[in-house]
Order: structure tokens, then C-alpha cells, then sequence
């Protein structure tokens, strides 16, 4: 079998963990490629709301096999939180679960850096999520890591508190009051303490080549889809660097971080939401800073789901998204939070950019440093409250010619509407 790949097209928090729970059932085995606790994937359901950091999306399904691959980073308090987030609702997440001996461990000294760096940066900072993904994933390349298959070895102590000392060497040139600076409410000491308590529980999750695993299993007839964290406008090398995460998100992260060859990838489903939000700094050209964007964070809940930060709203920017269309090679197309613009009176898309008054219709180079202005097409919009609709031929009429133009614009069909949250508030369509 090939497997299949959902990824976010815009600036993460697209509502790629529902779209993943909706799909589990096909799958036999979802699987994460990248990122790591900087991810919140809300996944909503029998009045119940669950948000996975590092854990897939398909771990509500008894008989899906979930793997956190390669290209993931773990960071072990984080991910034991999650296991008993899991437990209190009868959830025993372990039995399903496979983590990569490959994957990158997140040590309570990484966190210390990126607060480090972040504060340094002063008006420039990246708006990180301070879970320490910038200094894990610089470790990792520049050859310092330590990975999930070492803390089943002996000198896995040494190698932590060699790694340690190296950041605290680092740390020297920053000012900070490394007693008292707090992780996750916790002074150092203590996390560190339980860090090591959640790393003793993680030995008995099955950690496994999983590059082998998944090779086995598509093989032999499986089925897979890989999970996306953040958004192919965050991507390290496509996104609007520097104010992006620090991992391949887009469909080549899939073969890196999880070992699957190309000529396996199958379909791409990339989802996006009816309008953008972005969480963090950066450029953001379709941003709406007026009542239009206080509308769209108040009708959307737009709140960061790991940092509860309220996130930046604005139209949907058709310049972006035929970008992360072309990169990904997206098959299918998924319309995300139609409902928020339930009352909007009209809807409006960014088409172009100007860039020195020149319209252009790619992304820039200059994206990152330039203020890009957009060029408005103005679209009338439903009027009329969608969350209860399931049956396609039930669409609004304004609805219908918002999708169809995004269609005709991307080359792409839109395979499905989510009018909701929860995982029923979902149109099909053929
Ligand atoms: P992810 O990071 O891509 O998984 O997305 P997040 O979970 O961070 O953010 C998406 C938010 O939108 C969550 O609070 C979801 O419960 C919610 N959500 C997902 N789909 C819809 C939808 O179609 N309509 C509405 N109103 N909310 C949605
Ligand atoms: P999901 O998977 C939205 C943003 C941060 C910051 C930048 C770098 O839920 O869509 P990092 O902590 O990675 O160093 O932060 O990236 N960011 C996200 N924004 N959704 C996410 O994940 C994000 N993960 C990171 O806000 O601007
Ligand atoms: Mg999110």
C-alpha cells in the first residue's frame, strides 16, 4: 500500500486532529513525521475535547497502531501528561503506541535554551512555543542528540549530563536566573526530577526501528497515514523564515521522518481553514488588525491550543495556499471552520500581492521582510448557520461558489466541508 499524508497548508492549528480522528478508521497505523510538543491537535467528540501534543490523532481507535517516528522530538514530561490525560478517560494509550528509537529527546536544558534565545531576541523573537524544538532539532544537526534508543543503554546518564553541561555552558553568556526559571510552573530542579520519572515510564511503550515497521506493514498490505504538526507556512525552508519552527513540514518531511520512499506517497490531503490565522510572529499579509479579525478569533475560539496565545486572524490567502498546494503536491483539499463565517455579510480572499506596488501572484522571497498587501476579491457570503449540515446537496448556495472558486484557483477538489467541531460536523463531497 502507499500511505497517505494530511498536512496543514497555512500557519499550523488548521484542525488537522480531527480530520485525523474522522479518517482512523481507514487506516490501519497513523503515524507523526515531525515536530513535537509545539503541536496541539484537538480532537472533539461524545461532548468530550482531548488536545495531543505528541501522541497521533488516530489513538482513539482501539485497532490503529500509532507511531511517533524519527522525525518527531519527544519531550518525556510532556508525553507522560498526555499518557494520563489518556488514562483518566479510560484511553490506555501504551497498548496502541510505537515510538522510533530515532526520535530526538527534548531535555529540560533545550527548554532553558530557546527561553534564552526567544528573550535575546527582544522585538524579533519567533513567538516559539518555548518546548525547546529550536535547540532539539539544532542538536540533532549538528550531530549532539540523544535519541529514544539510548535510554535503553548504559552510558545514556553520561550522555544526558554531558549534553546538560554543554547547554549550561551556553546558558553562561545569557542572563538568566536559572534557579528560578520556570517550566511548565515547575523551578528546574523539580522538573528535571519528574522529566526523569516520565522517562523511566516511557521504557515500557515499545520503542522499535520504525522505519522497518512501516516498511514491513505497507508491504505487506497495510495502510498508513501520516499526521502533519504545524503548517506548510511554518516549514523551515518554504515557510517565512525565520519566523518558523525548525522542522521539514510539508510532504518531503514524510520520507525523511519516517523513511518512506517517494514512489510510496499516495494521496496528500491538505487542509485549510475558510480564513488563515497564524499563532507567534511573522508575516502575515492577509491579516486583518480591526473588528473584522476580533470577529474571526471570537467566532472561531481562535486561542492557541498549546500556548492558550490568541492567534492572529485573517482572510484566506489564495497566494499562500496554491504555494503549499504546489509544494506538497496536494490531492485532495479539505475545507476547514466553514461555520466560523456563518454571519459574515461578505467574505473576501486575498488573490495577489502587492510587493513596491508591483502585483505579483507568487510568494517572495521578500515575504519574510517586505509588507506584502493584498489584493481583494470580495465574495457574498451564506448568511445562514451550517454547523448542522451533513448532506452535500444541503450547501448553501454562497458556500458552494466559495468552494468551487477555490477549486478552479488551486486545480484541486475540495473533498470535504467541516462545519464543527466535533468529529460529526462533516460534509462529503463527491
Ligand atoms: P490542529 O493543530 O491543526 O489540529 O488544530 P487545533 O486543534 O490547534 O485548532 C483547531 C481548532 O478548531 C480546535 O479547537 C478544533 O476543535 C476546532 N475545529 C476544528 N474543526 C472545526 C470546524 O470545522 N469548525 C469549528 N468551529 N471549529 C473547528
Ligand atoms: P499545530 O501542529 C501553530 C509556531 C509558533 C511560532 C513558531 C515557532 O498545532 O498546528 P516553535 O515552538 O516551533 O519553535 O515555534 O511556530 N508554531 C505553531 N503555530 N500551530 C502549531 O502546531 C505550531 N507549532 C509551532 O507559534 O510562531
Ligand atoms: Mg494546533
Amino acid at each position: 500500500m502507499k500511505a497517505d499524508i494530511l498536512l496543514g497548508l497555512q500557519w499550523g492549528d488548521e484542525g488537522k486532529g480531527k480530520i485525523v480522528d474522522v479518517l482512523t478508521p481507514r487506516y490501519d497505523i497513523i503515524a507523526r513525521f515531525q515536530g513535537g510538543p509545539n503541536a496541539g491537535h484537538t480532537i472533539e467528540f461524545d461532548q468530550k475535547k482531548f488536545i495531543l501534543h505528541t501522541i497521533p490523532s488516530g489513538i482513539f481507535n482501539a485497532s490503529t497502531i500509532n507511531v511517533v517516528g524519527n522525525g518527531v522530538i519527544i519531550d518525556p514530561f510532556i508525553f507522560n501528561r498526555e499518557l494520563d490525560m489518556l488514562k483518566a478517560s479510560g484511553i490506555h494509550a501504551e497498548n496502541n503506541l510505537m515510538l522510533s528509537k530515532k526520535a530526538h529527546l527534548i531535555l529540560p536544558s533545550h527548554r532553558l535554551l530557546d527561553a534564552a534565545y526567544e528573550s535575546a531576541k527582544g522585538k524579533a523573537k519567533i513567538g516559539s512555543t518555548l518546548k525547546g524544538i529550536g535547540p532539539t532539532y539544532t542538536d540533532k544537526t549538528a550531530r549532539n542528540g540523544i535519541r529514544m534508543g539510548n535510554i535503553l543503554r548504559d552510558d545514556f546518564l553520561k550522555r544526558y549530563r554531558d549534553l546538560k553541561e554543554k547547554h549550561l555552558q551556553i546558558l553562561k553568556a545569557y542572563e538568566m536566573d536559572l534557579e528560578n526559571h520556570e517550566l511548565d510552573g515547575l523551578k528546574f530542579k523539580t522538573y528535571e526530577e519528574k522529566w526523569f520519572d516520565a522517562l523511566d515510564r516511557m521504557k515500557s511503550i515499545r520503542i522499535i526501528d520504525s522505519e522497518y515497521f512501516i516498511n514491513q506493514s505497507l508491504n505487506s498490505g497495510k495502510s498508513l497515514l501520516a499526521e502533519g504538526a504545524q503548517g506548510t507556512m511554518l516549514d523551515v525552508d518554504f515557510g517565512t523564515y525565520p519566523y518558523v519552527t525548525s522542522s521539514n513540514t510539508v510532504t518531503a518531511g514524510v520520507c525523511t521522518g519516517l523513511g518512506i520512499p517517494p514512489h510510496q506517497v499516495g494521496e496528500v490531503l491538505g487542509i485549510f481553514k475558510a480564513y488563515c490565522t497564524r499563532v507567534g510572529s511573522g508575516p502575515f499579509p492577509t491579516e486583518l488588525d480591526n473588528t473584522e479579525g476580533q470577529k474571526l478569533r471570537d467566532e472561531g475560539h481562535e486561542f492557541g491550543s498549546t500556548t492558550g496565545r490568541p492567534r492572529r486572524c485573517g482572510w484566506l490567502d489564495l497566494v499562500a495556499l496554491k504555494y503549499a498546494v504546489m509544494i506538497n503536491g496536494v490531492t485532495r483539499l479539505y475545507m476547514m471552520k466553514a461555520d466560523v463565517l456563518n454571519s459574515f455579510a461578505m467574505i473576501k480572499v486575498g488573490t495577489s500581492y502587492y510587493l513596491n506596488n508591483e502585483k505579483i501572484d507568487y510568494v517572495p522571497f521578500e515575504a519574510s521582510y517586505e509588507k506584502l498587501k493584498p489584493e481583494w476579491l470580495e465574495l457574498e457570503g451564506w448568511h445562514t448557520n451550517i454547523n448542522e449540515i451533513r448532506n452535500e446537496k444541503d450547501v448553501p448556495k454562497a458556500l458552494d461558489r466559495y468552494v468551487k472558486y477555490i477549486e478552479k484557483q488551486t486545480g484541486v477538489p475540495v473533498s470535504m466541508i467541516s462545519v464543527g467541531p466535533d468529529r460529526s460536523q462533516i460534509i462529503h463531497r463527491s
